[in-house]
């Protein structure tokens, strides 16, 4: 079934905005995309018609329990878990810092940590900091620049008994290149480690199934999929019941709860479940289950987000004096981001000229420091960051493409 993108358009009230007369174009989704109408109800009739904290008893408080719940289950759904392995917090960093801490308590020094060359700085300084403390080394995977992704011979190189854990992207937020979580997971447990995988910039654009991958955890953050901020981790239910994390006293001693530091932004959480239910509505599979519909749902935004970037490809392909930075193929693997650089111009020159324009992109390293200072542009500005999601029209991008082209050549 085909993304029916004018109806789910006319759902985004941030897709009205103009600039000088013209709407604007979103192509910062990889920082952050626009949310559809159900969202900003669903956040809008918690806080209108009374909420209270978990666990009262009495009916705003029974509305709290049951935002939990729905939202475990919704999130359980899209990642092909079970809701009781779902954990919220305020953000994927947030969630990391402290699943690293909770993790490290059992390592020592002599143990191992592989972080990769490739990833987005939060899932690499929680880890570093935690190895930092316990004494143990942390050792990365190298960056294939050819790609650019991660060296996956070379992060098997790394792999024996003394490493403890394997932190991997799934998808890179600068280059969108998707990486073989599958293999990374294979080898890591074939020495007994642990994969922790950001799943941030894979969410939005294709279908996950935690269990297919073979990963211990997943994590991913609501705002880059039509959503509000907030951040959601899965984890493996017998790990999640053997981990002991940092938390208050009082606090639920059992998991996922006993994960969740504080009050939960229990309105978010109610506008996450919506954020799903808008997922599983693109191109549902019959209604049968939300999980079908949303494996359907996401295969249909990964066909025609492909269409979108074999547009784009070739038609950056026809100008001169652009140099991408990415896996050439739209028909690859890889989502819709792109990071270009404009020969003569500095990045954030780029997406200022582009951004008075009314195309709003991204300049700089966008915390993936990692790659960008490996292949050596860190000290340059990084690179401009291009990045379609289902929403964005065949006409949008020429738009975009006529732009790059005046600057190229002007
Ligand atoms: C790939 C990737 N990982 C992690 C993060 C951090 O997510 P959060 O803002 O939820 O902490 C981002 C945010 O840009 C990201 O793009």
């Amino acid at each position: 079934m085909p993304v029916p993108v004018s109806d789910l358009r006319a759902r985004f009230p941030a897709y009205r905005r103009t600039l000088d007369g013209r709407p604007v174009v979103y192509l910062d989704g990889p920082g952050g995309t626009q949310v559809p109408d159900l969202v900003i109800e669903a956040i809008g009739s918690y806080l209108r018609d009374g909420g209270s904290n978990v666990g009262g008893g009495f009916a705003t408080s029974l509305v709290s329990d049951r935002v939990v719940a729905d939202a475990r289950s919704a999130m359980a759904d899209l990642l092909g878990g079970r809701p009781e392995e779902i954990v919220f917090g305020p953000n994927m960093t947030t969630l990391t810092f402290g699943m690293s801490r909770a993790l490290s308590r059992a390592w020592q020094p002599g143990d191992r940590i592989v972080v990769t060359g490739l990833d987005h700085d939060a899932n690499i300084s929680p880890w570093v900091a935690a190895a930092t403390d316990r004494g143990a080394e942390v050792v990365f995977a190298e960056l294939d620049r050819r790609v650019p992704t991660v060296d996956l011979d070379h992060l098997e190189s790394l792999l024996d008994r003394r490493v403890r854990l394997v932190a991997v992207t799934h998808a890179s937020n600068a280059f969108g290149t998707v990486v073989d979580v599958a293999r990374v997971c294979r080898a890591a447990h074939s020495v007994g480690a642990l994969v922790y995988v950001d799943g941030v910039h894979h969410t939005p654009h294709r279908p996950v199934d935690v269990g297919e991958l073979g990963c211990d955890f997943y994590v991913c953050s609501g705002y880059k999929f039509f959503g509000p901020h907030v951040g959601v981790l899965w984890g493996r239910a017998d790990l999640l019941a053997e981990i002991t994390p940092y938390r208050v006293r009082p606090a639920p001693p059992d998991p996922p709860d006993s994960f969740e530091t504080g009050t939960l932004a229990f309105e978010s959480l109610a506008g996450l479940t919506a954020a799903v239910d808008y997922l599983a509505g693109i191109a549902p599979d019959g209604g049968v289950d939300r999980r079908t519909d949303l494996v359907a749902s996401m295969t249909a935004v990964a066909s025609y987000e492909r269409e979108l970037g074999r547009r784009f490809l070739s038609g950056l392909g026809r100008f001169s004096g652009v140099r991408l930075y990415g896996p050439p193929d739209p028909d690859g693997e890889r989502t819709p981001t792109f990071a270009i650089e404009l020969e003569g111009w500095e990045p954030r020159a780029v997406a200022a000229e582009l951004g008075r324009r009314g195309l709003f992109v991204w300049a700089g390293h966008y915390y993936a420091v990692e790659p960008m200072r490996r292949l050596g542009v860190l000290d340059r500005g990084g690179l401009v960051r291009i990045g379609f999601v289902h929403t964005t029209t065949v006409d949008e991008v020429d738009r975009l493409l006529e732009m790059l082209d005046a600057l190229a050549s002007g």
